[in-house]
């Protein structure tokens, strides 16, 4: 089965949650399924490391659930206005799927949470999509017939998918941001799905 790779880094659980509802987007898809996987913190080689299994939550990426997914989404929280440093090790070490085109023309997305309303959710989106694109995949943004975009008071972006979390990353997932979530994986699923028959046929 064709599947659409989640990834993402969550530290506080936003990001997690959102990669839950877009996972569900993807699966309204139905030929297509939803791979949701993480990565590990990075620290320096005197600090400390992590067991190789994850005590919650999805496993950890191999590069091989990258090279073989049919779509992409990757979530990262904001980081001073960009992708924290965990997910962009990973993608760091991507240079073979760069070398054999393994993403090239396959459709990509983002999405990312903040604590501050216009903290940097659309540049840290962008940032995920420049890795996207200099591995030739499509990016996939939401557009505004997401009626969602025009309403929301919090998080929500033609670029993404995105969620304000607050200062204390209390705030749920709103309805519209639950939605632009779910958006984004039925739209990224769907592409895939028609990319997919294209080539077959
Ligand atoms: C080192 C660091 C830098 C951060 N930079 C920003 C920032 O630039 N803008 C912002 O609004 N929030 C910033 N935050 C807050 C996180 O983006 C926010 O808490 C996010 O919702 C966490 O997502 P998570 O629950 O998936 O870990 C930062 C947090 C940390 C730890």
């Amino acid at each position: 089965m064709k599947y659409v790779l989640v990834l993402f880094y969550s530290r506080y659980g936003s990001v997690a949650t959102m990669a839950q509802h877009i996972a569900r987007g993807v699966e309204e898809v139905q030929t297509i399924e939803a791979r949701v996987r993480t990565v590990p913190n990075v620290s320096a080689v005197c600090e400390s490391t992590e067991p190789s299994i994850p005590n919650a939550g999805p496993p950890y990426v191999d590069i091989e659930d990258v090279r073989n997914c049919s779509g992409l989404i990757l979530g990262s929280p904001t980081r001073f206005g960009n992708m924290a440093a965990s997910l962009k090790y990973f993608i760091d070490s991507l240079s073979s799927l760069w070398l054999s085109g393994a993403l090239v023309n396959k459709p990509a997305a983002v999405f990312s949470s903040t604590s501050s309303l216009h903290g940097g959710q659309e540049t840290t989106l962008l940032s995920m999509a420049l890795p996207l694109l200099h591995h030739g995949a499509i990016f996939v943004g939401l557009p505004y017939t997401e009626i969602d975009l025009t309403t929301t008071q919090t998080g929500g972006t033609p670029y993404g998918a995105t969620h304000y979390a607050g200062p204390d990353n209390r705030n749920p997932i709103s309805d519209e941001e639950q939605r632009l979530c779910r958006a984004l994986g039925k739209r990224v699923g769907e592409i895939t799905c028609l990319l997919s028959q294209q080539a077959s046929k």
